[in-house]
Parts: structure tokens; C-alpha cells; sequence
């Protein structure tokens, strides 16, 4: 019997596409009579590489309809922060520089003030930004970005707010615009969402359940970047390993990265976000045996305690994922660097527990940490949790986390000595008025006396010289 080709996953109809198109003319019609010169945009971003991504995007659609682009949101007709919700500590950035607008546009009606992001996407905050903020014209969420066209027009044409921010799980939408920041370094989401549900976690709420780009569109994508001079593709979505279960036939991640590698050229490919839970052997084998994949496993643990897994909802445990660590490691030995992210303080965690985190630094040796401190989200089942460690207490755990981690940090970068890696040579260096400066990757920077027209090319590095947070070396020569 034949396999019925049959989508599980919503995509955006080419009108739909075409339509947004039509829209971004009319746009830069409106703007072309209104201002004598090219209006400035500003696209404030927060967060994640998602978010990162999601901008380029935006750029790219405000390019088609005529704004040219500053940082100085003082300069600016057009500015728009595109928020994360991970932490409260971001959306209170948020509310301090959307507040800072106020008095700007009072003297200057004719600018457009805009939020979107993962922040809106939660009811209580555009309530407030409603409510509290009147001088914000535009709200939009995470499902509707490529739809910026259409708002855009409402907002400079119809006298009154727009707020769009549907709920249900957006569309996939190819043939967006796209505005990268770097020339060199290029993010390509290949799947949205989470079904993960991680006790703490507000993602699932604000960016809907999984769902995935076809594998044909992302390699023609990663194809046309490559021979367009790019060298590093970092494949991005909130849990790379269950890329393509909602797709028929179904592809697997690893197979996704094996069709990229195979593709021509000198470059690097990198992935985030893995899940423990779903990181396959696969995975890790396909990393060790594709020569263009960065050495390189970015995979949160969290916590390192049994107990706080399980309340985290979490579905793996510290033997396991020591297991997937110990594999990579055995695999990819001294070429591999391995990251991770850690929560530090959540609710009912006990001193006791956190030593269990504090152990598993000790043991993986990680190349570099992020951590955080919990911050309670609103509508997730841990901020109804009963949470009786004090901040004071929780700032102690966390220093005591990054006081170890920096103390095997630069254990490690002593074992580099003499050691050579594979490196992108990035920029110039800042050792001195010589040196260049090159990206292991493991995203160690390795400085070097070289010529400048080195840059945007792949060296072997041999390390001279571990210093504290760079190394000195030089160009191997064979
Ligand atoms: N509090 C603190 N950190 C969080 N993260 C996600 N949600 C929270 C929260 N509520 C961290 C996790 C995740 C990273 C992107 O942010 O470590 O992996
Ligand atoms: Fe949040 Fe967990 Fe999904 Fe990561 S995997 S985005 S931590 S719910």
C-alpha cells in the first residue's frame, strides 16, 4: 500500500504568502508618502536563538516594505521588541524599555511602537500592555509573524490599536523574507514548539505543540546559505530530537543532519535545543560519524537529583543522562565539548538535592554552564508548588554552582595546551594589533598572529598558551 502523503502540520497556503506580499507594496507605499526619506526601524530582540531567528525574519519583511534599520531607538519611525517569557527577569526589561518610549512618543505621534513576541503570547501581559501602555499601536504573538505585513498596514492606516494574538498553534510558512545579521553565521528553525511540558516551563504555552518544517525545505535552505558563502548553520528548535514525527513519511533528526552534511562545501553545522529524553544514540553516532557536524552537544540536565527530575516532568534521570554523556564522550573523546543548562532553587528543592547537581558538574565537566536561578511563570504547574528556600539561600547555591564550574573551566583550558583543533576563523583578534581570532567548536576562542585575510576560513590551531578565559596559538602547518 502506498503511504498516504499527508501532512499532520498546518502550513501557510502560497496565497496567504503571496497576499503578505502584495501587502508589504502597500506598505511601502503609505511610508514612501509620508516620510521624504527612508524611515528607521529598530527591532529590539530578547531571548533565545528562536527569537534571534524570528527577527531575521521580521527584518526581512520590514526591508521589502522600505524601512531601512538603526539601533537608536531615538532615530527610529518603526520600533519593535520581540520578547522572551522565559524568566521574569526578562519581562521586567521589557516593561522598564517599552516605559522609557513614553515621552518619545508623545513628541513624535507618527511613530510605531510594537510587541510581539513570547511575552504577548500570555493573556495577563497584553492585558497590561492594553491597560498600562496606550502608546503601543501594535501587539502581535508568535503565531502570526509572517502576517506583519498586514498588521503593519492596519496599524499606519486605521486609527486604532491592533492586537493580534491568536492562540491556536501556528502554521508553518515558508517564503518569509529573511534579513540575517551575520553573513557567515546562519539560523534556520526547523521545528516550532514543545510538547514537552517541563513543570517550570512557559514555552509550550506561548509557542504551541510541535510541528515541523519539511526536510526539502530545510536543506534547500541550508543548500542556498552554503553557496552563498556561509559556514556555520546552527539548526534551531526547543527540542531538536523529536524533529519530524509530525511529518509523513516521518524523518528522523539524525537523518535530517546526515542529507545536510552530505550537502558540498566547507562548512559547519550545529543543533539546539536537545532533550535528554529524546537525544537517541542515533543522534550521538551521527554527530561522530558526519565530518561537518560540530563536535558539540548542547543538552540541558537541569538538575542533577532524581526527585527534582521527576517534579520538573522531566522523564529522564541522572543515570541516564550520564549514560548519553558517557556514549558522546566515548564516541568523540577529546573533540567533544558538551554544554548545558541548570536551574538552580526549584521550588522544594532541598541543600541535599542541589549537591546532587553540584556532582554531576563535578563528573561531566562541562566546557561551559548556563544557569539560572528559578523564576516562577504564571500558569505553569510549579508556581503553584510550595517554594519555602529563600532568594538569599538560592543566591548562595547558585554562586556555589558557578564558582565550581569556573574552577573546572580553567582546569580544562590547561589540558588545551598543545592541542590542535579544527577553528573558524571569525574577526580580529584583541591580544594585540596582529592577532586574529578563531571559533573551536566548542565555541573556545583561540587567538593567533595572522593575516587578516585569513578571516572566514577553517584553520587547524594548535594552543600555545591557555590564558584565563582565551587561548594563544598558531596555525598548524602541515
Ligand atoms: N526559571 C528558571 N529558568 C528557566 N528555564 C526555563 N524556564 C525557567 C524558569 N521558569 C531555563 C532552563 C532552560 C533554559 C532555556 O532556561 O534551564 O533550559
Ligand atoms: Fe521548556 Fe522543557 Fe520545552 Fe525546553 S523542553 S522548552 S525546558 S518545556
Amino acid at each position: 500500500m502506498m503511504e498516504e502523503n499527508k501532512r499532520k502540520t498546518a502550513v501557510v497556503s502560497e496565497n496567504e504568502i503571496k497576499k503578505q506580499q502584495e501587502l508589504c507594496k502597500k506598505v511601502a507605499s503609505v511610508i514612501s508618502k509620508r516620510y521624504a526619506e527612508k524611515p528607521l526601524a529598530c527591532v529590539v530582540t530578547y531571548g533565545c536563538q528562536q527569537n534571534v531567528a524570528d527577527s531575521e525574519h521580521i527584518k526581512g519583511m520590514l526591508n521589502e516594505m522600505g524601512y531601512g534599520f538603526t539601533e537608536n531607538r531615538t532615530e527610529a519611525k518603526l520600533i519593535i521588541f520581540n520578547t522572551c517569557a522565559v524568566r521574569e527577569h526578562a519581562e521586567d526589561r521589557v516593561f522598564g524599555n517599552v516605559g522609557m518610549l513614553k515621552s518619545y512618543k508623545r513628541e513624535n505621534s507618527d511613530v510605531i511602537i510594537a510587541c510581539c513576541g513570547c511575552m504577548m503570547q500570555q493573556k495577563h501581559i497584553a492585558d497590561k500592555i492594553k491597560q498600562s501602555f496606550p502608546f503601543v499601536d501594535l501587539v502581535f504573538g508568535t503565531h502570526v509573524v509572517y502576517r506583519l505585513p498586514e498588521l503593519l498596514f492596519n496599524a499606519l492606516t486605521k486609527k486604532k490599536r491592533v492586537f493580534e494574538l491568536p492562540d491556536m498553534d501556528g502554521a508553518i510558512a515558508e517564503g518569509v523574507p529573511v534579513l540575517r545579521d551575520n553573513d557567515r553565521k546562519a539560523w534556520i528553525p526547523i521545528m516550532y514548539g514543545c510538547n514537552n511540558f517541563c513543570s517550570y516551563c512557559i514555552v509550550p504555552y506561548v509557542r504551541g505543540r510541535e510541528r515541523s518544517r519539511e526536510a526539502a525545505d530545510v536543506i534547500a535552505e541550508a543548500k542556498e546559505l552554503i553557496e552563498s558563502g556561509y559556514k556555520e548553520i546552527t539548526l534551531l528548535g526547543q527540542n531538536v530530537n523529536s524533529y519530524g514525527k509530525d511529518l509523513s513519511p516521518s524523518v528522523t533528526f539524525a537523518q535530517l543532519l546526515k542529507s545536510i552534511n552530505e550537502l558540498d562545501g566547507d562548512f559547519r553545522i550545529r543543533f539546539m535545543t536537545s532533550h535528554p529524553r529524546d537525544c537517541t544514540k542515533e543522534l550521538i553516532e551521527t554527530m561522530a560519524s558526519c565530518d561537518k557536524i560540530a563536535k558539540h552537544l548542547h543538552l540541558p540536565f537541569q538538575s542533577g537529583n532524581n526527585r527534582v527530575l521527576k517534579a520538573m516532568n522531566r522523564h529522564y534521570n541522572r543515570e541516564k543522562y550520564l549514560e548519553l554523556i558517557n556514549y558522546a564522550k566515548e564516541l568523540m573523546g577529546d573533540a567533544l565539548s558538551i554544554t548545558s543548562d541548570i536551574i538552580v532553587g526549584f521550588p522544594g528543592e532541598t541543600y541535599e538535592e542541589f549537591k546532587d547537581t553540584l556532582s554531576l558538574v563535578e563528573e561531566v565537566k562541562f566546557t561551559s554552564l548556563f544557569t539560572f536561578i528559578y523564576s516562577p511563570r504564571k500558569g505553569t504547574p510549579a508556581a503553584e508548588m510550595e517554594d519555602p528556600v529563600a532568594a538569599s539561600e538560592k543566591g548562595r547555591w547558585f554562586r556555589e554552582l558557578t564558582d565550581l564550574q569556573e574552577k573546572i573551566s580553567a582546569e580544562n583550558m590547561k589540558k588545551y595546551a598543545e592541542k590542535t583543533f579544527k577553528c573558524f576563523v571569525y574577526g580580529k583578534g584583541k591580544l594585540g594589533d596582529n592577532y586574529i581570532a578563531a571559533r573551536t567548536d566548542g565555541n573556545l576562542i583561540i587567538e593567533f598572529e595572522g593575516d587578516e585575510n585569513l578571516i572566514g576560513t577553517f584553520q587547524n590551531i594548535k594552543v600555545t598558551k591557555p590564558l584565563t578565559y582565551v587561548l594563544k596559538g598558531e596555525i598548524e602547518r602541515n
